[in-house]
């Protein structure tokens, strides 16, 4: 692109300039869409082996570069080491996953003559069929392993796709985009766009030749787009606000060890992180002896000093401003600070609050930042009452040793996907993943991730 507009991307870790990206213009944007559409008949025509083929080559090409990308991802989303060689290698395995999930999803031959009077011999032949050009916008949190987990199972669906990275995770993206050139992909097939949502966002989910959004980002983000659109199929991924229900015969080491991983690590800056606790209060003050034991071994820092880190410096000031608007306000409102409440410019400490009410923001917002409030509850109803109660419906969590009581609260809780005896968390990456309410619409996971970019075409033989 000729786009002599940029954008300078600058690290959470120590606010150093680390690269730049076009900020593409609306007509930039209009010749890449049109180009990728362009090339989208020719590769709906391609062989499943040989888009499996090309994207084998991409696995490989993010193992080889596992180190650059690990340092790359570290400086532009702040994560630790581990967590970031964790990303890539997910990714080069989600890749493998998708290339064999698609090679063995079949279509169907469906009989007519089952109900009375319909034809013999009449039969209809299921294939699935590209949507066209997916645009896949990735958010800043898993830079590589969300822009594949939507790319991937889009080209082996047949289709194109325009990805649109989040800017803080654009150079990430690009250097992803790479790989597709270098792994041989033809030219077009994987297309990006930078720029800045708010600046390009409306004109590209508006764009008469994108068929399919795949949205991963904020529910306020998510539903802006919703409103745009007209016809486009939609998936997406939004914001948690997921709870943790510690049951009075709950294995207390247990879930205090799952509810402080699942709420602290990347600093919280995962949407499955755990963002309330809702305790029985008879084992309460047990949780929270055994949940301190854990919260103060956690490892606070600079990835760019030290490794294995759980906290982590939030993606900007502006994220921090706001984790801290929420702790204030928890504090004036007479939360008890069991734990943290410091801050040093984006670097906040892992934060414990007790005593915490329904009043509070806290209760209720997703703070994507290392605060957890508990809730104490009198009973399983109000617990489950209260989980419901939120405007979001991604995960949950139930800890208890008896598994009929967690099916039972596992069938009352208003979310995609609950967790017994686990922190919430997506992986791996093959399983179902979805939010319900204001978390989401659609199912990913690399199977559902397929079945939702491609649609059924049926043709009627009659013999
Ligand atoms: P975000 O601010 O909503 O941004 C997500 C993406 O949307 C970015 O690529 C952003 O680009 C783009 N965007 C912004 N405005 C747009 C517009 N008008 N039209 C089209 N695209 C637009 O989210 P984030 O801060 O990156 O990520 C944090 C949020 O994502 C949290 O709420 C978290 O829960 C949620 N999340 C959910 C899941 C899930 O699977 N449920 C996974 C990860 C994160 P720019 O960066 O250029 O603005
Ligand atoms: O941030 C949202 C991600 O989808 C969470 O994935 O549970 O594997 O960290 P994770």
């Amino acid at each position: 692109m000729n786009s002599n507009k940029v954008i300078k991307i600058t690290s959470p870790l120590n606010n150093a300039v680390i690269g730049e990206v076009p900020a593409l213009s609306k007509a930039e944007v209009d010749q890449v869409i049109k180009q990728t559409k362009q090339a989208s008949r020719q590769w709906a025509q391609t062989s499943l082996y040989e888009r499996g083929e090309y994207l084998y080559k991409v696995a490989d090409l993010l193992i080889k570069y596992n180190d650059e990308l690990v340092n790359l991802l570290m400086k532009e989303v702040g994560k630790d080491r581990k967590s970031a060689k964790s990303e890539v290698l997910r990714t080069a395995d989600l890749i493998r996953y998708t290339i064999e999930t698609a090679k063995n999803i079949y279509g169907q031959a469906i009989p007519a003559d089952i109900v009375e009077g319909a034809k013999k011999g009449r039969f209809a032949i299921t294939s699935r069929e590209p949507m066209g050009v997916v645009l896949a916008i990735s958010p800043f949190n898993y830079p590589i392993n969300l822009a594949i987990s939507k790319i991937a199972p889009a080209l082996m669906g047949g289709n194109t796709v325009v990805f649109k990275p989040a800017t803080q995770g654009s150079l990430c993206g690009t250097f992803l985009k790479r790989l597709f050139n270098k792994a041989g992909l033809p030219d077009h097939v994987v297309s990006i766009v930078t720029g800045k949502g708010s600046e390009i966002g409306d004109y590209v989910v508006t764009h008469p030749d994108i068929n399919f959004i795949n949205f991963t980002g904020s529910t306020a983000i998510g539903k802006h787009i919703a409103k745009q659109v007209e016809m486009i199929p939609l998936l997406m991924e939004l914001g948690g606000k997921d709870a943790a229900i510690v049951l009075e015969d709950a294995d207390l080491e247990l879930s205090a060890s799952q509810i402080i991983s699942g709420a602290f690590s990347y600093s919280g800056q995962r949407c499955t992180a755990i963002k309330r606790v809702l305790v029985l209060e008879d084992v309460a003050d047990e949780l929270i002896s055994k949940m301190m034991n854990h919260i103060k071994k956690l490892k606070i820092g600079n990835p760019l000093d030290e490794e294995n880190l759980d906290v982590v410096p939030l993606i900007d000031n502006s994220s921090a401003d706001f984790v801290w608007g929420l702790i204030e306000d928890a504090k004036e409102k007479g939360a008890t600070l069991l734990y943290g409440g410091k801050r040093d410019a984006n670097l906040i400490q892992p934060t414990l609050f007790d005593f915490v009410t329904l009043d509070m923001r806290i209760a209720w917002e997703e703070p994507f930042g290392p605060v957890l409030p508990i809730i104490r509850v009198k009973s399983l109803e109000e617990a489950i009452e209260v989980a419901n109660a939120s405007e979001y419906g991604l995960q949950s969590s139930v800890f208890t040793v008896n598994l009929n009581k967690a099916f039972e609260v596992a069938k009352k809780l208003e979310v995609g996907t609950v967790q017994i005896n686990n922190r919430t968390e997506r992986g791996p990456d093959h399983l179902p993943f979805l939010g319900i309410k204001n978390s989401g619409v659609g199912v990913q996971g690399i199977a559902y991730s397929i079945e939702s970019m491609t649609h059924i075409k049926s043709t009627v033989i009659n013999l």
